[in-house]
């Protein structure tokens, strides 16, 4: 395992043709590793008990009248479900953005695919510019909402790319570095709960309002200021995200670790940082959970995200992907690497350079994610 102290990372940019090196926060001493594992365990957050309770709430399919009456699935396990619950899958869905700023689409909107009737389907404006976004694995979220906003403002400002602050729904006129969704639209998992719960399935709750059709989350009468930790479904969404492991790794030989030299040297570790901390463990999501524009942006513009930029894709848990890229154009790991531009130009002329040996020991490497 690499040692955290100053790792150095090759920057490449738009006709840069040296690397630059910079530095990510250093660690005083490496800290313990944060537990892994594809399975239904806690990692401590919470007791196993729990952990089932949560996760059963988690699965639990949605039935009137607390659904939509537009939605896009009944549960969030329906999208977060591979391998196990909790991760990713190929369920896409659909936002719509601002052909031009001033527009009436003020910022991103995401339309429901589904719907309890007809009359309540939602379809885009024919003038809406059209974008899909892949549902993402929240396996190891837990650590990266403990990473510090210092950490991460100090990785931005050594690669270039962009933190946004945005708002903690759960305590009013707080602002943290928004860190979750494909444009870094959310900084905790309880405002992407809160989110989610309400694009996702039709609810709202008491982060985010239905503000049109009135539907609310039932549990435990949340606005009657309920003290409980479990008010409400969006407590048990955060608290099992809350106690989800990292990715497991693949295999490590040999050749996977010749791999990850490669990597680092063509420069691929500016964006996926290797080792990213909380105050009391390490993890390794190879990815800095900030925008960057490498040419594959989708034109929406969200919040205070720019419309040509993305969120980098963590690459722990990348061999459970079969559709990359935060649209799936991608269906395979070289074509999406290939489709690197702009901000990460040099390191896609770096992989093109490679020899064929060179590329074997990336995509062993690559694989083992
Ligand atoms: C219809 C599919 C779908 C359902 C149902 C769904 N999600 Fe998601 N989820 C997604 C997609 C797609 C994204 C990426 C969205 C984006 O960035 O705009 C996502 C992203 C997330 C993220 C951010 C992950 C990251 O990588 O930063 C969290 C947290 C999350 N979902 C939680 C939930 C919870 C909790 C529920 C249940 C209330 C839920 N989701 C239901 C599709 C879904
Ligand atoms: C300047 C930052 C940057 C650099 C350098 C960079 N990437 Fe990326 N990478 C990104 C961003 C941003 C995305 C997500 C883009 C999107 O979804 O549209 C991404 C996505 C990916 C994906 C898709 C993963 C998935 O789950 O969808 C792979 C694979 C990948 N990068 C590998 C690499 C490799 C290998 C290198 C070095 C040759 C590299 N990247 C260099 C920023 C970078």
């Amino acid at each position: 395992m690499k040692q955290v102290f100053a790792i150095t990372l090759l920057l490449f940019s738009i006709g840069c043709k040296k690397p630059i090196t910079v530095v990510v926060p250093p660690l005083p001493v490496p800290l313990p590793e944060v537990p892994t594992g594809f399975d239904t365990l806690t990692n401590g957050f919470t007791t196993q008990v729990q952990h089932d309770a949560d996760r059963a709430q988690f699965e639990e399919d949605a039935v009137l009248p607390q659904l939509g009456p537009a939605f896009n699935a009944r549960s969030c396990f329906n999208c977060h479900t591979n391998p196990v619950s909790g991760g990713n899958s190929q369920v896409s869905e659909h936002r719509i953005g601002p052909d031009e700023p001033g527009d009436e689409i003020a910022s991103a909107a995401l339309i429901h695919d589904q719907s309890t009737d007809a009359n309540t389907q939602q379809v885009a404006p024919f003038d809406a510019l059209s974008a899909l976004r892949m549902s993402t694995s929240l396996f190891g979220l837990a650590f990266v909402e403990q990473v510090s906003d210092a950490d991460l403002l100090a990785i931005a400002k050594a690669n270039g790319g962009q933190a946004i602050m945005v708002p903690v729904l759960e305590s009013p006129g707080t602002k943290k570095v928004g860190r979750f969704g494909w444009k870094c639209q959310h900084a905790t998992l309880l405002s992407f709960a809160g989110d989610a719960d309400f694009n996702e399935k039709g609810v709202g709750n008491r982060l985010v309002k239905d503000p049109v059709n009135g539907i609310e989350d039932q549990q435990q009468g949340s606005t009657t200021g309920c003290t409980d930790p479990h008010c409400e479904d969006i407590d048990f969404y955060a608290s099992f995200m809350r106690a989800l492991k990292a990715p497991p790794r693949g295999p490590i030989d040999a050749s996977v670790r010749q791999g990850e030299q490669v990597f680092d040297r063509i420069g691929c570790n500016s964006c996926h940082v290797d080792t990213l901390h909380t105050p009391t463990v390490q993890f390794h999501p190879y990815g800095d959970f900030l925008l960057h524009d490498i040419g594959t942006g989708d034109g929406v513009m969200q919040g205070q995200a720019p419309a040509k930029k993305v969120r980098t894709a963590a690459l722990w848990g990348l061999r459970t992907r079969a559709r990359l890229l935060h649209d799936g154009r991608a269906f395979d790991i070289p074509t999406a690497i290939k489709m690197h531009g702009r901000e990460a130009h040099g390191a896609r002329v770096a992989f093109k350079k490679l020899s064929p040996a060179g590329r074997v020991l990336l995509l062993r490497f690559l694989n083992s994610l």
